[in-house]
């Protein structure tokens, strides 16, 4: 079902509604085994510093961006949602530090997407850009929750994973205005250039976090299929027809026998 818009008010009002839940019990010990934590630990580390920035830039851009539609209300929005990033890397990385295990400083996906963020001053980008990583993670804290028996790590994966889809929705929300603003064949070149972005980044996070992805037991195909589906359900939306990628083709063909082609409303 169609969820109704927010507006920044009410976005403002719900960031501040969920920070005051605390879904996380700090008492319990971590559990986790070294033979789970092998394949997941690198992933941990680099998700946790990548959670952590400061969001600079994303505030530069939504300041322009807020000055420009003139809703300042807009901004504070935006300063809530980075909070709750930065809640994610505290508790991963506290986490960490219960099991004795170093944050990064550093990490070559971290270095390449802050490169990018500095230069980035385009709301359009940024919600892109953040609607990709954010469809990645919830993925991503699906498999690490799935990957461990640890209930201290499971918990804090339930509490980013309720946090992720209303992260999801924010974004969406503003990608949609900023693309209801363009003329006909601007979409047609944006769109094309949102699929790619999309896929193309869903390829790269694959590649570097593919073991910990395995270890929840999500394969190559399967990756793709939920990525598939996420975009449907956030960028596809914005324009009548979808093209589905090679991998839904196939596991349509092998597993599902359903319609591929199919028009998204
Ligand atoms: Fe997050
Ligand atoms: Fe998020």
């Amino acid at each position: 079902m169609e969820k109704k818009r927010r507006n920044s008010l009410e976005w403002i009002s719900y960031f501040t509604t969920n920070s005051q839940q605390h879904r996380v019990d700090w008492n319990l010990k971590p559990t986790i085994t070294s033979r789970e934590l092998q394949p997941i630990l690198q992933s941990l580390q680099a998700w946790q510093l990548g959670e952590t920035s400061e969001g600079k830039n994303l505030i530069r851009a939504s300041t322009i961006h807020a000055k420009k539609i003139g809703d300042l209300n807009y901004l504070n929005a935006v300063e809530l949602f980075i909070k709750e990033e930065q809640k994610h890397g505290n508790n991963l990385g506290r986490y960490l530090d219960s099991i004795n295990e170093k944050r990064i400083k550093r990490d070559w996906g971290d270095s390449l997407f802050r490169k990018v963020r500095y230069f980035n001053t385009s709301m359009e980008l940024w919600t892109l850009a953040v609607i990709t990583v954010e469809s990645t993670a919830q993925i991503f804290y699906q498999c690490l929750k799935d990957a461990s028996d640890c209930a201290l790590l499971k918990q804090i994966c339930t509490d980013i994973l309720i946090d992720e889809a209303p992260h999801i929705q924010f974004q969406q929300e503003r990608l949609e205005i900023i693309f209801s603003e363009k003329s006909f064949w601007q979409k047609q070149v944006s769109f094309f250039f949102y699929h790619f972005f999309f896929f193309s980044t869903s390829l790269v996070v694959w590649f570097a976090h593919r073991k910990l992805f395995k270890a929840g037991n999500v394969n190559f195909i399967k990756y793709f299929v939920k990525m598939e589906s996420k975009y449907q359900k956030t960028i596809g939306r914005l324009y009548p027809f979808h093209i589905p990628s090679l991998a839904r083709i196939i596991y349509h063909f092998l597993f599902l026998n359903r319609t591929v082609f199919k028009r998204v409303n």
